[in-house]
């Protein structure tokens, strides 16, 4: 595997690639790689004859008040194992190279609609920074699709609507969370908990899976939620937001909805976890 933080050496790799007629995937991350990160690698190899990752922790996502200075940042261990999982191009750009003008002078995309809300509301700006850094990236490496975890599904479809919205022609691939065995989807963010904390942290997956048993019975969405924010609490987590939304436009869902999706984020110490579970009635 080769790794580049030069844009030139990246653009020359790409254009090789496609003088020999190949398909290029594209899996964008921040670093600090889990099975969950791998499985998108994985996908992406089905769907392309070349795969090529970034590692770039996004200063324009991150709020003033959030963790950029502490998020984990472990080059090594994910270079050997993007190598195992056989990707054959990791670009690893410094904020310099992806921002030389700096973030208050630096062009942006915004998405309506998609990005207000929920995370959005939690984390003015987020989505922003997200929507310009995956643009910015899928400007450099021009693949013919990309893959995003269905963990940050609210992420997964602000992608998707600025694809769409843009006429990119990129094929946007979502791929299924990854647990560990209590339920407890596998996060980054999840190396802040300590030991006490990783036994209460999966009751916010077991309260999606008790509030999507629920819906199928009685459509009071606002009502179930509200009792599903407690059980949260009274696990021991702090809930921030649960809401049950129409799958794709993500309004809160009406009694005529058939593809829902309930999205929920949590804090747990000093992690904010984030969580869905999609459901059909
Ligand atoms: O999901 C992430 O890790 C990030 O939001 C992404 C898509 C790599 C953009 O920085």
């Amino acid at each position: 595997m080769k790794t580049t933080d030069n844009i030139s050496e990246l653009r020359q790799q790409i254009s090789a690639w496609r003088q020999q007629g190949l398909k290029i995937a594209f899996v964008p991350t921040m670093g600090n790689l889990h099975a969950g990160h791998i499985s998108l690698v994985t996908e992406a190899h089905k769907h392309a004859d070349k795969v090529v990752a970034s590692i770039f922790v996004n200063p324009m996502q991150f709020g003033v008040n959030e963790d950029i200075d502490s998020y984990p940042r472990t080059m090594t261990a994910d270079q050997e194992k993007l190598i195992a999982a056989k990707t054959d191009l990791l670009f690893t750009p410094t904020p310099q190279i992806i921002y030389p003008k700096g973030l208050d002078k630096q062009s942006f995309v915004e998405v309506p609609n998609v990005s207000e809300g929920y995370c959005g509301e939690s984390r003015p700006g987020h989505f922003r920074g997200v929507s310009t850094i995956v643009c910015k990236l899928f400007n450099l490496v021009q693949p013919d699709v990309a893959c995003f975890g269905l963990k940050d599904y609210q992420q997964v479809q602000v992608i998707q609507t600025m694809v769409e919205d843009l006429s990119m022609p990129i094929e946007i691939i979502p791929v299924p969370t990854v647990r560990e065995s209590s339920g407890l989807a596998l996060s980054s963010r999840n190396g802040y908990l300590t030991e006490e904390e990783k036994k209460v942290a999966p009751a916010l997956y077991q309260n999606l899976e008790w509030l999507a048993g629920e819906i199928q019975k009685n459509n009071d969405f606002l009502g179930l939620a509200k009792q599903a924010a407690s059980y949260i609490d009274n696990a021991g987590l702090h809930t921030d937001y649960i809401h049950i939304c129409h799958a794709r436009t993500l309004q809160p869902a009406s009694e005529d909805d058939k593809e829902l999706v309930i999205l929920a984020a949590a804090h747990c110490g000093k992690a904010r976890l984030i969580d869905n579970l999609q459901v059909s009635i």
